[in-house]
């Protein structure tokens, strides 16, 4: 038996190179190695104000981006959060184990709440644990995340284990698992990657849009003038070559940075091309599966209805342990 692991994004827009570095190519990794289960969780993208009209296509894009990036359908489960409402009901029971102290903690609510001042609901506060009924109704195990979900799935262990101790044993202790690049930064090299700072490179932006996006991008600000000789550790496209470069063009790229034996938009024209070259057939698949949305929404019904079966299973084990069943939950007819 596998162990399971379980992962979600949020239907906010265009997925970016930090989701992809930071999570989907790590879940793509891990497709074998565990029984995978991957979300696109609707609900948590509601606690920020989106337009309802664009959500469709918003969750089209995201199911759209990973299946072409790889995720294959056919060796794990996608789904839609709102699809299987066990989500809801879970985090509900999770509200009242949950001290409301370990939320104010959390770091992401503290940004969030700076974000969207004008609109600081009680489902940005109650997001981590909406998170942990995620990831254990499904008793999931392993978590592969970027860096900023970490407190989260801390947070999901304390739930666990508080649950575990009122009501007897039924949740693991999920684990994170970081990918080697765990927090991209922006193109503005001060912030994380993130659609709502919009310094980002969309997954599927054309080779024009990529090109322009990187030639203006924050380099080693002691580069004034292209004589000047760089920190290629302090230099957010150096960190990018990382991950896109061979070695050989690391290696040319720290050299020329520390030596001024080229000028920062070289180096950013070697990153570009071959970011572009990891892209292209992502883009490529992806226009393929916008062509053909049956696919990707059969897909994404089989997931549903795979989850909700495990998910009512758990929730029969859970109301049974809490005295809420009566014997009756086998037939919800009756009651
Ligand atoms: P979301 O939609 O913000 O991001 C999806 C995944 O991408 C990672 N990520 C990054 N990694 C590295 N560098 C970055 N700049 C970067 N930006 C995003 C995120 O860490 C994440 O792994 N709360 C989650 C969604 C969620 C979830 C879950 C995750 C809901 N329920 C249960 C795991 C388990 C979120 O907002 O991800």
């Amino acid at each position: 038996m596998k162990k399971r692991l379980f992962s979600g994004i949020q239907p906010t827009g265009e997925v970016h190179i930090g989701n992809y570095l930071g999570a989907i190519k790590n879940w793509i990794r891990l497709l074998d190695q565990y029984d995978c289960i991957f979300s696109i969780v609707d609900y948590h993208a509601i606690t920020v104000e989106l337009d309802p009209r664009e959500m469709p296509q918003n969750i089209m894009h995201v199911a759209t981006v990973n299946i072409a990036a790889g995720l294959d359908p056919e060796r794990s489960t996608l789904f839609l959060q709102s699809h299987v409402p066990e989500h809801t009901e879970l985090a509900w029971i999770f509200n009242t184990v949950t001290p409301i102290g370990h939320l104010e903690r959390m770091t992401q609510f503290k940004e969030k709440a700076q974000l969207y001042k004008h609109n600081i609901n009680a489902g940005l506060f109650d997001y981590p644990v909406l998170q942990a009924a995620d990831i254990l109704l499904y008793k999931a195990e392993v978590v592969p995340v970027g860096e900023d979900q970490v407190q989260h799935i801390e947070l999901s262990r304390e739930i666990s284990r508080k649950f575990n101790t009122r009501y007897g044993e039924v949740f693991p202790e999920p684990q994170e698992l970081l990918s080697d690049a765990p927090r991209i930064m922006g193109l503005d090299a001060k912030n994380k990657m993130s659609k709502s700072l919009n310094n980002y490179i969309g997954l599927l932006e054309s080779p024009e849009a990529i090109w322009k996006k990187l030639s203006v991008a924050v380099t080693d600000p002691a580069r004034k003038k292209r004589s000047d000789p760089g920190t290629p550790e302090i230099c957010n496209i150096y960190h990018l070559h990382r991950y896109f470069s061979s070695p050989k063009e690391i290696d040319w790229s720290a050299q020329g940075c520390r030596t001024a034996g080229i000028g920062c938009l070289e180096c950013k024209k070697c990153l570009s091309d071959n970011i572009i070259k990891e892209l292209t057939p992502i883009r490529e698949k992806a226009k393929e599966l916008f062509d053909n949305p049956d696919s990707v929404q059969d897909v994404l019904r089989r997931g549903a209805e795979r989850c909700k079966e495990i998910a009512q299973e758990t929730m029969k084990e859970v109301k049974s342990k809490m005295g809420l069943h009566l014997g009756l939950y086998t037939e919800p007819s009756k009651i």
